[in-house]
C-alpha cells in the first residue's frame, strides 16, 4: 500500500487493526524464542500496539518502525512519556524509557536501526502489504536483521475472492513462499479468529484463521 494511505488512515483515525488488549498469541508463543531479558526486539509496522508494552514488561527493549508520526506520538501520549527526537537520514527517531521508535518508511531503515535486535515481532505488519509487496518486505527483513534473530509471525488466511486487504490473506503456501528459502518455519498454533475479529464479518468474511509462527534462519 502506499504511505499515503496508512498516513491517511491514520489522520482520520480509521485504525480498526489496534487492538485495546495485548494479543493473546503473543504472550503464549513469545516464550518460545527463548530471548534473554534485557534484549532488544523490533517492532515492524508498529503501530501504536500496546504488544510494545507487554513486550517492554518481559525487560525488553523495543524498537519500533512505523510511518506514521501520529501513531508514534501516540503511543507515547498515552503512556504520558516526553520522547527525546533525534533525525537520522529521513526518520525521526523518539525514544523514552524502553522504546525508540523510528518514524519512516520501512524499506529505507537503516541496519543500524535494528543491528542489535535479538527477536523480532510481526503482527499486522506482513499481512499489511500485498503479496507483490511481502517478498520485498521479507527481503528487507533479512537484509536488516541479525541472522539469529528469530520471529515471532502472525498472519491471517482467509478467501481472498470475500475481502479485499489490508489485513491481506497470508496463508501457509505464501509464508512457504516469502520465507522458506531463508526460514526454518514452525506452525505454533493455528485458530478460528472471527468472533475476535467482528469487523470482517461485515467485510464480507465467513471464516478467519489466525495462525503463530516462529521462524528462524537456515
Ligand atoms: C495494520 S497496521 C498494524 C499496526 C501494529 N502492528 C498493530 O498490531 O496494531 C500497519 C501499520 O504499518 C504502518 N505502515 C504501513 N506501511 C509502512 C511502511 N512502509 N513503513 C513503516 N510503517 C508502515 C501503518 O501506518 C500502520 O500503522
Amino acid at each position: 500500500m502506499d504511505p499515503a494511505f496508512w498516513r491517511a488512515r491514520w489522520q482520520n483515525q480509521e485504525i480498526g487493526f489496534h487492538q485495546p488488549v495485548i494479543h493473546e498469541l503473543l504472550q503464549k508463543h513469545w516464550p518460545h524464542l527463548e530471548l534473554a531479558a534485557g534484549s532488544q526486539v523490533f517492532v515492524p509496522l508498529c503501530g501504536k500496539s500496546l504488544d510494545m508494552v507487554w513486550l517492554a514488561e518481559q525487560g525488553h527493549k523495543v524498537v519500533g518502525a512505523e510511518l506514521s508520526e501520529i501513531a508514534i506520538d501516540d503511543f507515547f501520549a498515552d503512556r504520558r512519556l516526553k520522547p527525546t527526537t533525534r533525525r537520522v537520514g529521513n526518520f525521526l527517531v523518539k525514544s523514552a524509557e524502553a522504546y525508540e521508535l523510528w518514524c519512516g518508511d520501512i524499506f529505507e531503515l537503516p541496519p543500524v536501526a535494528v543491528a542489535g535486535v535479538a527477536g523480532v515481532y510481526d503482527r499486522a505488519a506482513l499481512v499489511a502489504f500485498p503479496a507483490d509487496l511481502q517478498g520485498r518486505y521479507v527481503a528487507k527483513l533479512r537484509e536488516l536483521l541479525p541472522a539469529a534473530a528469530p520471529i515471532l509471525l502472525i498472519a491471517l488466511d482467509y478467501d481472498a475472492t470475500r475481502m479485499t486487504g489490508p489485513p491481506f490473506s497470508v496463508p501457509r503456501r505464501q509464508i512457504d513462499h516469502v520465507f522458506a528459502d531463508s526460514h526454518a518455519i514452525t506452525e505454533m498454533e493455528c485458530r478460528e479468529a472471527l468472533d475476535l475479529n467482528p469487523r470482517f464479518r461485515q467485510r464480507g468474511l465467513t471464516a478467519l484463521v489466525e495462525c503463530a509462527y516462529v521462524l528462524r534462519r537456515r
